[in-house]
């Protein structure tokens, strides 16, 4: 079902938006039809220029929050059909309220608001076919009412949603809809996924107070979503307050400090009685709230857990009930930041589509979840915003967001390399090459942006080396022995590993595609990469100048290294840890691949220690301090559980809900587990566990296009058994702790060997 063409945008051109920084009045539009005979079926096709909901006579139709959608509107607008016989009645009553969303209302730090359009607006048609076989479509025009004096007062994505229960909607003063031309010309595409729903819901673990008296609730875990609210005994004009926040502050209070300007606040004014409510047009990133206008007997709270529609397909346990915690903290995370784009973060005034953040992150959440829909629909966007000259923007859809100082047209390593990684990471899960189709032409783009900006103004092998002015990358960002300008200057280095990645990922991918002339060219270019690195970047020694962790980790995760150079930065590498006392020390481009260097290398014992360890920084310091998602920064939390950051200025960048470095998720599925497909999509996949510490059982399951694949170790006494579910029509390559190889099809496998 689409549009008939019978439907108009429409808004309400007397509507006078001038705020800044702020979002509009939510538009309320309103259409009463009857019925001219007994209905067979009804549809209705929708979108908005804004974030809209539908009520036809007084029920809310379907379930998803904040249609159409998230898209790069410039270029594509997502519509949605519902299917509304069994909402109708002989007359009817349609509402459709159209909130600011991303589309008008304030977005990102700078807290800019119209970005695609000075209003709200409204395209819709009502599709009703009679049981005599009628058809007939009532699409928006200007006999469509308006009003801008609804019950939702304010709707902001950041500061939260104001509410006024003792509006009556017969009071309410429509005026004729005005015709309106959108500024943009978006392709009208129907919504391939669920969109954005309540998954779990959550009830508190606790309730008290605040020194300052306010109710306290603790849901006991940090998620994205909203509140509900069951009131009782309210009297008419009561107004409740719910504040939210991901941590408490020194004093005992939310500390509200790293939402930095969003105000992450719900007003709720009561009519008389019994009522329920929760926010519809807005999602805050909490684990707390703070209750004011009530007594606790009057009220219940619940979180709706909000994200995307993505299954989740994959698990990871073991016998360690830290790292379990750290595997639901990822898991936590990913949910939280998957709501219509992959984000960044959830709480502060940001929620952008970083492209570094899912770059780096995308292998471990296709382990977890069904990423193809949600990553594909995102990609298309990126690939709509790619650059002329081939540069992915650091954000999609993109803000063009000036830091690093990037020209507009320039190339962020890591961040752009996610035209690559994210369709290989859904190549690799689901074997469909239709991603790697799709997205070849901008990855030949992107990377001879990357490949130009690296050759500019140098020469000999010092074109291979990419070292545009630090202050145009991230370089290894939030290391956490480092600043801004710290990991910055380590972006020759990051830099180049990228320009390697890039160019012998797409000789691979060009391969699968069947293109020989483009795989040998890249390959040859992958090749000279990796030898400039060597030479220049590692002194043709092995040894870095300045040495920091995520220099060594990458060149020997992507294998660019050979003989002495290679070893002699192996043991670099794991003296630098060693000294670092097995605390982490890379931040988003080395930290995914730290531990498969160290294992893969002959050091599982270093890399368990990394693992286990919890001392800050590292990951398992993140479970002790009570952590249950990921955090942005290493040390958001000191060991005692005070925040080193909470008296510096301004809200900085103290997030505790940021997948990133959740990418060690990644290492829990292939190493400690030991599963990873050989061929894309498990048509050959292999287990191969490597086992560590004082871990004694391990097991891991996903759901690959063939079926389920399970796998469970353990270690008794001084026997090592291993168990594998192998689904039909793939083939399994089992390796033991001693070497010991076996192939297997179809059926449950057990091996046991001696330790
Ligand atoms: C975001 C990151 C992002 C980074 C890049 C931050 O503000 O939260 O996760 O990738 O900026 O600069």
């Amino acid at each position: 079902m689409k549009f008939a063409g019978k439907a108009k945008w429409i808004s309400d051109n007397s509507f006078v938006f001038s705020g800044k920084k702020t979002s509009p009045h939510p538009m309320l539009f309103k259409k009463e039809f009857s019925l001219q005979g007994i209905i067979k079926s009804a549809q209705i096709v929708a979108t908005a220029l804004g974030i809209y909901e539908l009520e036809l006579n007084g029920e809310k139709v379907g379930n998803q929050f904040f249609a159409p959608g998230f898209t790069s509107y410039a270029h594509y607008l997502q519509y949605q059909v519902y299917d509304v016989t069994d909402y109708l009645k002989q007359e009817n009553e349609l509402l459709v309220t159209v909130a600011g969303g991303w589309a008008v209302g304030s977005y990102t730090m700078s807290r800019k608001n119209k970005f695609y359009g000075d209003r709200q607006a409204l395209l819709l048609e009502i599709h009703l076919e009679y049981e005599k076989g009628e058809k007939m479509v009532l699409g928006t025009d200007t006999d469509w009412q308006v009003c801008e004096n609804g019950s939702i007062l304010e709707a902001d994505l950041y500061d939260g949603e104001t509410v006024d229960a003792t509006i009556e909607m017969h009071k309410l003063s429509f005026r004729q809809a005005t015709p309106e031309k959108l500024r943009i010309k978006p392709m009208l595409s129907i919504q391939t996924d669920g969109g954005v729903k309540v998954h779990e819901v959550l009830r508190p673990i606790s309730v008290g107070h605040t020194p300052s008296g306010k109710l306290l609730y603790d849901f006991g875990q940090n998620f994205a979503g909203v509140v509900q609210l069951r009131i009782c005994n309210a009297k008419n004009g009561q107004q409740i307050t719910v504040k939210h926040a991901e941590v408490l502050n020194k004093h005992g209070e939310l500390n509200t400090k790293f939402l930095r300007t969003a105000k992450a606040t719900v007003t709720y004014i009561c009519k008389e009685g019994a009522q329920e409510y929760h926010p519809r047009f807005t999602y805050m990133g909490f684990r707390y709230i703070t209750v004011e206008g009530i007594e606790e007997e009057n009220i219940e709270v619940s979180g709706f857990v909000l994200y995307s529609d993505i299954e989740q397909i994959g698990n990871f346990k073991c016998s360690n009930e830290m790292l379990n915690r750290l595997q639901e903290n990822i898991r936590w995370s990913a949910k939280s930041n998957f709501v219509e784009i992959p984000t960044d973060c959830p709480q502060r005034d940001e929620r952008l589509g970083w492209t570094g953040d899912i770059a780096v992150f995308a292998q471990t959440a296709c382990f977890n979840f069904d990423m193809e829909k949600f990553l594909r629909k995102w990609l298309r966007d990126v690939r709509a915003e790619q650059l002329p000259t081939g540069g992915i923007p650091n954000t999609v859809p993109a803000h063009h967001y000036r830091f690093p100082y990037t020209l507009y047209h320039m190339a962020t390593d890591f961040w752009g390399d996610v035209i690559l990684l994210a369709p290989w990471a859904v190549y690799q899960a689901t074997g469909n090459r239709a991603i790697l189709e799709e997205n070849y032409e901008a990855m030949k783009r992107y990377v001879g942006a990357c490949q130009g900006w690296a050759r500019m103004f140098s020469f000999g092998k010092r074109r291979y080396i990419w070292h545009t002015p630090a202050m145009c990358h991230y370089g290894d960002w939030t290391a956490p022995d480092g600043d801004f300008a710290d990991w910055q200057r380590r972006s020759k280095w990051t830099a180049t590993v990228s320009l390697y990645n890039t160019s012998s990922l797409l000789s691979r991918i060009a391969g699968i595609l069947g293109n020989t002339k483009d795989e040998e060219e890249y390959r040859r270019y992958s090749e000279t990469v990796a030898k400039s690195y060597s030479d220049i970047l590692l002194n043709g020694t092995g040894t870095l100048t300045k040495e920091f962790q995520t220099g060594y980790v990458l060149p020997l995760y992507f294998g660019m290294l050979e003989g002495s150079v290679k070893e002699a930065a192996l043991q670099n590498l794991v003296k630098l840890v060693k000294k670092n006392d097995y605390c982490i020390g890379t931040g988003f481009p080395g930290t995914p691949y730290i531990l498969f260097v160290l294992a893969d290398n002959g050091y599982a014992d270093v890399a368990y220690k990394m693992l286990m360890n919890t001392k800050c920084p590292s990951w398992l310091h993140e479970v002790k301090t009570g952590g249950t998602t990921i955090w942005e920064r290493w040390d958001a939390l000191a060991e005692d559980g005070s925040c080193p950051w909470e008296d510096s200025k301004g809200g900085g960048m103290v997030s505790f809900n940021h997948y990133a470095s959740g990418a060690v998720g990644d290492f829990l599925y292939r190493r400690v587990a030991g599963l990873e497909p050989l061929e894309p999509g498990y048509e050959r996949f292999q287990v191969k566990p490597v086992p560590g510490e004082d871990i004694t059982w391990a097991e891991c399951e996903t759901k690959s296009p063939y079926g389920s694949i399970r796998v469970r170790w353990e270690q008794k006494e001084s026997i090592f058994r291993l168990m594998v579910t192998v689904p039909h029509g793939t083939e399994c390559r089992v390796v033991l702790p001693s070497g010991q190889e076996y192939t297997v099809s179809e059926g449950i496998h057990e091996f046991k060997e001696e330790m």
